[in-house]
């Protein structure tokens, strides 16, 4: 890949803009256009230009040592207001193009997150550009950033004439960050590297799926190993998503596992097979992790500190299921670490949009992957789409009352159910008085324990009726306020038992016929704990410490 930074290109630059505008949720504004400077890297498809924005024009440098290649690199100095930079590509449309790949350098101390959009056009004085947004996290140290071409778009793709807007934050200190390598690429013909995971679905006792995402087509090949044993390889169908089952695996066992396309080969990631059948298990629940990655990565952070045996997710997962790039920003690389070694239950959430993405990307037990059941030791566990209809003639309602009966159900231990819009909620969105009706009195009749859900961002529980109903909205997504009466002044949610505005995740552990449920900050911090004694008065629960920052609403009762 050749690549120059050439004085003769700056000085082509024509137009140049100032812009003025500190890190914000939404594109920054633009005020009248002024020559400040400019960057050119070139690539075999094209050319990118860096429009310099900055108050002050030593913000942005060229500088001669790369701080990780020893060569030029843009130096940008981001002060507390943050820093706006423009991208301005060639060829002046996506044509042939498959994604935007550049490398940033951060000083920061700590992570941060990048907010970034692929604008329409150069904006300028009213320009109003269409924006479709991105996020990474930008970790202390050289972070690879590649953004995909929308496939699926509102705006025109043959005439869009791609800008890209990297907003950085202001901090409480300056910091810099270092720009490099910015390229348009064409779609490899075959696997150059692997862009998500590995990850794992479906983990039984015998079983697992291992998949990846790689930039271009290529073959799938596992190799797995128990700890002194040989490796076994696995393959499957060749693709750009890769699916590969491994089979005739040894309960209780922990593997060592790496996936291949073509010559792209992952780091070594571990996993650990459960038992045949247990007394106990440790699961995590979490969800509405949209939005905010950065939040969205402590949380995931925290839930592999805890180490449970596999995590749910009871959906909302992306801001935009249709938008390619929001599953790398707002899912899979803030969960990478978790997902690589701990395997996700997820469900449907509103905002995944029924996008087949979702189904891309997941593969959970079952046939129908929008709702499916799964045994873990004592344990039964049912996940539905609250998305798509479950009234009793309804596919997923007959599909439900089938598995109710079924043996698997009804003999486990402990039952627990997931999906996304909560039946019992003093959110703002409320509970679902559809499930409420159709789905919540057979889980009562069932002996269900625990319902968990999301959509409102909070963390909330409830119960009612013998069930616990939790809300755990709080995996990353913008926090939502109590809304605890109606209009009338009447209680919206007359379940209700604890609510708290924080980010947490709901850590479970079974032990034979005692249930305790952890509700944790992502710093370890506990929100809220109960414990479930089978035989015992139920409806009473022990509410932990409130930790910092976390906001408590007076329940009704
Ligand atoms: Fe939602």
């Amino acid at each position: 890949m050749s690549r120059r930074v050439s004085r003769p290109a700056v000085s082509l630059l024509v137009c140049l803009l100032l812009t003025v505008g500190a890190a914000a949720a939404s594109p920054p504004p633009v005020e009248t256009p002024l020559l400040l400077g400019g960057f050119e890297d070139n690539a075999e498809l094209g050319r990118v230009m860096l429009l310099a924005n900055a108050l002050h024009p030593t913000q942005v440098k060229l500088v001669r040592a790369h701080v990780t290649e020893g060569k030029r690199s843009l130096e940008i100095k981001v002060s507390t207001e943050g820093a706006v930079l423009y991208l301005r590509h060639r060829p002046a449309n996506w044509t042939g193009v498959y994604a935007l790949s550049l490398d940033l350098y951060s000083q920061a101390p700590a992570p941060i997150g990048l907010d970034g959009y692929l604008l329409q056009r150069l904006p300028g004085p009213g320009a109003g550009a269409p924006a479709l947004p991105f996020r990474r996290i930008l970790q202390p140290g050289k972070t690879h950033v590649m953004v995909r071409r929308p496939e699926e778009s509102p705006l025109d793709l043959a005439t869009l004439q791609p800008v890209t807007v990297l907003v950085l934050p202001g901090l409480a200190k300056p910091y810099r960050v270092y720009l490099d390598n910015v390229r348009l690429l064409p779609q490899p013909t075959a696997a150059t590297a692997i862009i998500k995971g590995p990850y794992l679905q479906s983990l039984s006792a015998t079983a697992v799926k291992v998949m990846w995402e790689t930039d271009g087509p290529g073959d799938s090949s596992v190799s797995a190993a128990a700890v002194s044993q040989a490796a076994r390889k696995y393959a499957g169908e060749p693709g750009t998503v890769h699916e590969v089952r491994l089979g005739d695996l040894s309960p209780d066992t922990s593997y060592s596992y790496v996936v291949s396309s073509e010559a792209v080969v992952s780091a070594r990631s571990t996993f650990r097979t459960p038992p045949q059948t247990a007394d106990g298990l440790r699961f995590v629940a979490y969800g509405d992790t949209r939005t905010q990655p950065l939040e969205h990565w402590r949380v995931a952070r925290g839930i592999a500190r805890a180490k449970p045996q596999f995590v749910l997710h009871t959906g909302d997962l992306v801001a935009a299921g249709k938008v390619y790039d929001n599953w790398e920003g707002d899912f899979f690389q803030p969960a990478a670490d978790l997902l690589a070694g701990t395997c996700l239950f997820p469900v449907l959430g509103n905002h995944e949009a029924d996008a087949h993405w979702y189904y891309d990307f997941f593969a959970p037990p079952g046939e129908v992957e929008g709702w499916y059941d799964f045994r873990w030791g004592p344990a039964y566990f049912l996940a539905l789409d609250s998305g798509k209809p479950f009234d009793p003639t309804s596919e997923q309602g007959v599909w439900l009352q089938q598995r109710l009966a079924s043996e698997a159900c009804r003999e486990a231990r402990w039952r627990f159910a997931l999906w996304h819009q909560p039946a019992y909620s003093s959110g703002p969105h409320g509970g679902s008085e559809a499930l409420r009706k159709n789905v919540v009195p057979l889980l009562v009749e069932a002996k269900f324990d625990m319902v968990f859900a999301g959509h409102d961002h909070c963390y909330e529980r409830s119960y009612a009726d013998g069930l616990y109903h939790i809300t755990a909205g709080g995996g990353g997504a913008p926090f939502y306020e109590q809304v605890p009466v109606d209009q009338e002044g009447k209680p919206r949610n007359p379940a209700t038992q604890f609510f708290a505005i924080a980010y947490h995740f709901c850590l479970v552990d079974v032990k034979g016929d005692v249930l305790t449920m952890s509700v944790l900050t992502p710093a370890g911090e506990v929100l809220d704990r109960l414990t479930i004694k089978k035989g015992a008065a139920a409806g009473a629960a022990d509410e932990g410490s409130l930790p910092q920052g976390a906001t408590l609403r007076a329940a009704s009762h």
